[in-house]
């Protein structure tokens, strides 16, 4: 393993899904890493590999505790900010605004304050395909124009939080002259994703399809989304921060091809689910049942009906692309999440019992 990073990483939200695949990386190629997660999702698990390892330092902080997250991250020559509240499909909107508006303005003025020390600093941070909504403009450029839905739906607040963070490191760029990344993610999913809806429709799929249960499926299941592999969107990060660009930068982080519906994407997770597990008795056809938005919010919810990003510009600029295809990555996913789950619903039984 090459060992010529002489660089400090700060990396928030270490302790989930994306951020601890990214902690991996950046140790691998020799960096020191400060890790930043307040484990309301995250878990310990996820780096548990690392202990003992001179390179690698966690702190439980939130975000939101400015002089913490502050006193952290000012060590660090670059900073990635991944922690955050998803979308709220189920979770509180106020969480959302709250926690990405507080926390992105807490890691922006960490790094203004190491670069009015005259250190060198560089922060990427993560923003999300759900910023451009409802574009008709398909594949989404980063250029485009965003359309979200009204504010009485309250699954527009993680879009309108994203986008405040978007526009305050835009902001912070220009103020102070530090260069920034946002990278707006497509549907990442693999290994060490959460077990609920928080990790995504493929972690849910899985879990019902192992236990027996019905795929859910929400809406028509029409609506389409384009699906990362966890690899390739940590790679993607990696180029954000090799990156040698100025000023503040927008680059979408995702697989340009595979676009798939969901209620397809139900059946295809079913079908690799089938043939990963042979020896368990698992339905030919899956059993997919159609739940209407109105059961899940109180609120009026709307879902974004296709999502593809056009990747020219992380292409010619990162020289990313993402490898690994649908099947391969599932596969992936599927392998691991079964012991996953195993595990969780065993400790759940412990705790009960
Ligand atoms: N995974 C995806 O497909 C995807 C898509 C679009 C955008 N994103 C963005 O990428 C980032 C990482 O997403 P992920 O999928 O790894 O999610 P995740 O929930 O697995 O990771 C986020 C981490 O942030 C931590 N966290 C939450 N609030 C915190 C706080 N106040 N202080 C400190 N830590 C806090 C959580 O405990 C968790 O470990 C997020 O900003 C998310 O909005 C992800």
């Amino acid at each position: 393993m090459t060992t010529t990073d002489n660089k400090v990483y700060g990396v928030t939200g270490s302790a989930g899904f994306l951020g601890s695949h990214l902690v991996d990386m950046l140790l691998a190629r020799g960096g020191r890493v400060i890790g930043i997660d307040n484990l309301a999702y995250g878990r310990v698990e996820n780096f548990a590999h690392h202990e003992g390892n001179p390179n690698f330092e966690f702190h439980k902080v939130d975000v939101c505790d400015a002089p913490a997250t502050e006193a952290l991250l000012r060590q660090c020559d670059v900073i990635i900010h991944l922690a955050a509240h998803k979308i709220p499909r189920y979770a509180s909107a106020l969480k959302t605004l709250e926690v990405n508006g507080q926390g992105a303005h807490n890691v922006l003025e960490a790094a203004r304050k190491r670069h009015e020390d005259g250190l060198p600093v560089r922060v990427v941070l993560a923003s999300t395909s759900d910023v451009y909504g409802k574009s008709p403009n398909l594949p989404f450029a980063e250029s485009d124009n965003l359309v979200l839905g009204p504010s009485h739906v309250p699954r527009w607040a993680y879009a309108t939080s994203k986008l405040y963070e978007e526009h305050l490191t835009f902001a912070y760029s220009d103020e102070y002259g530090f260069p920034t990344v946002l990278m707006r993610f497509f549907g990442s999913y693999g290994p060490r994703h959460h077990l609920s809806w928080w990790g995504g429709p493929q972690s849910v799929f899985i879990s019902a399809i192992l236990k027996g249960e019905t795929i859910s499926i929400h809406g028509d299941g029409l609506q389409t989304r384009t699906f990362t592999f966890v690899e390739d969107t940590v790679r993607g990060i990696c180029a954000c921060v090799d990156a040698q660009t100025e000023g503040c930068e927008v680059f979408n982080i995702g697989a340009a091809s595979g676009e798939i519906a969901i209620v397809d994407f139900g059946r295809l997770v079913h079908r690799l689910t089938r043939e990963a597990f042979p020896e368990l008795d698992i339905s030919a056809e899956a059993p997919l049942v159609f739940v209407p938005y109105a059961s899940f919010s109180k609120r009026p919810y709307e879902d974004v009906r296709r999502r593809v990003p056009d990747i020219t510009k992380s292409r010619d600029m990162l020289g990313f692309e993402a490898q690994v295809s649908l099947e391969e990555g599932l596969r992936r996913t599927i392998a691991w999440h079964r012991p996953a789950l195993e595990q969780h619903m065993a400790q759940q039984g412990q705790a009960e019992g």
